[in-house]
């Protein structure tokens, strides 16, 4: 992939946690903006990148991914991390379907590559908004033990 098509990409990916209509109002309002607003040449080439994505995300859709894994199959240290996401996390996140509550749903968080903020979906960065928050997401690294962020990590590997 050359720079351009992962810039494409990671757009779309993150186009794909929007719901087709403002998907679509988003794609009318940077069209509108590249029509109409006097810009730099660099942010006119970023918004038409953007304008492309939507068109692309438009055309070809957003992928499927798996469903998560059943509860009942779950080994013993994802049910653990299960145990410590409802207690730590479920009030402000979904797990196992769409929708934001306080806070992104995290269904399928590992499947995507990216984080809804645009960093990298792996343990590091997960095991760190954990420790340290995020935005309006508090730092709970006083509250949720090292051994059971490992298994809320585990837990989120399967949705
Ligand atoms: C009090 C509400 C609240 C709780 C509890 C909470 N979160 Fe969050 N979380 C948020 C909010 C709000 C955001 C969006 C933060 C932002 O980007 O400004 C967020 C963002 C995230 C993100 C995405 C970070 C990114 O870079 O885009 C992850 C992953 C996450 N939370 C995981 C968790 C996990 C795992 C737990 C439980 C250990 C948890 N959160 C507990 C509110 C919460």
């Amino acid at each position: 992939m050359t720079k351009q098509q992962r810039t494409i990409r990671r757009a779309q990916l993150q186009l794909c946690q929007h719901t087709t209509s403002s998907r679509a109002a988003l794609a009318a309002e940077v069209h509108f903006s590249v029509v109409n607003e006097p810009r730099s040449v660099s942010s006119r080439a970023g918004l038409a990148i953007v304008a492309l994505a939507v068109a692309m995300t438009g055309l070809t859709g957003c992928e499927r991914v798996a469903p998560p894994k059943p509860l009942e199959q779950l080994t013993t240290q994802e049910r653990a991390g299960h145990n410590a996401f409802i207690t730590n996390c479920s009030q402000c996140h979904n797990d196992r379907k769409t929708g934001a509550l306080h806070g992104p749903s995290l269904l399928g968080v590992y499947k995507k590559p990216y984080l809804p903020s645009g960093a990298p979906a792996n343990d590091d960065r997960i095991a760190n908004v954990i420790q340290h928050g995020r935005g309006m997401m508090p730092a709970l690294g006083n509250q949720v033990a090292p051994d059971d962020i490992t298994d809320i990590l585990a837990y989120l590997k399967t949705l």
